[in-house]
């Protein structure tokens, strides 16, 4: 693999082969989503628990300090919104020449496999892949699934986390399913991450979803909601690291959570 290529992905995977991304590019097609109505404040005490952190860039041209030493994962894609007729509508929005300018280490953009849109969005991620492949930069595809949650099965997220890594994903992006999710690891020849989805009842409950993720082979997680709208978010997010990074169980994970959220409260 090229020097650049290999050098932005140990940036954002870490030595021990794993990755915590924070993601707080929803207002991209959300609007301001609750807790990330001002992202800069939200993500500031959760920036020194991330790996990386994934935006727009107009979130990081105006919220988030150019000092900032984390990788940034820089969400290219749009063109859709919740209110609009089709959220499959998406291509890639931001130009090569501006994700330089930023400096960014990553970039990510949504496919939607089985769409109305599906072939637009796998031609505009592959363009996306080759600009990016020019310059070292190495692309996340997003699968996204859009209103339709209950597609996520093990049959179909392994189709979509294949198909993006056939066309040059560097890092995939997909759901946790409980059954069979090991499957859709083994079928992707690239490293996957897990995102969240909405907000789960208890924090115990992310933490078992993602040592599960784990355990059938994910390198680690891209996640939100889950993180960022729970009453003690920086306890939830030690708690993760502590399953990603430090091999703690569930068990584990919750009672640094409660350590950590008795401290805060
Ligand atoms: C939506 C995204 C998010 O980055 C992704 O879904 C992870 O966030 P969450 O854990 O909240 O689902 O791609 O724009």
């Amino acid at each position: 693999m090229a020097w650049g290529m290999q050098n932005r992905l140990n940036r954002i995977i870490q030595k021990d082969g794993k990755a915590l991304f924070m993601p707080i590019d929803h207002g991209y097609f959300q609007g301001p989503t609750r807790m990330l109505e001002k992202p800069g404040e939200t993500v500031k005490p959760l920036i020194p628990y991330a790996d990386a952190l994934m935006m727009t860039r107009g979130v990081l041209r105006n919220c988030i300090d150019p000092v900032v030493e984390k990788p940034i994962i820089l969400r290219v894609s749009g063109g859709n919104s919740v209110v609009g007729e089709d959220l499959s509508n998406e291509e890639q929005l931001t130009s090569i020449s501006e994700i330089i300018r930023l400096n960014v280490t990553a970039v990510s953009m949504s496919i939607y496999v089985g769409s109305k849109y599906e072939h637009h969005t796998l031609k505009s991620f592959s363009e996306l892949v080759n600009q990016c492949e020019d310059y070292g930069i190495p692309t996340m595809a997003v699968t996204a699934v859009g209103r339709e949650m209950q597609k996520r099965t093990a049959r179909y997220l392994g189709l979509c986390s294949r198909i993006a890594a056939e066309l040059g994903a560097r890092v995939v992006k997909t759901y946790y399913c409980e059954k069979d999710f090991a499957k859709v690891v083994d079928g992707c020849p690239v490293p996957i991450v897990i995102a969240g989805g909405p907000k789960v009842d208890t924090a115990l409950e992310v933490f078992e979803f993602v040592y599960d993720g784990l355990q059938c082979g994910a390198i680690g997680v891209n996640l939100g909601r889950n993180i960022w709208q729970h009453e003690y978010p920086v306890a939830v997010m030690r708690a993760i690291r502590g399953v990603i990074h430090d091999g703690l169980i569930p068990k584990e994970a919750q009672t640094l959570f409660e350590e950590v959220k008795a401290v805060k409260a």
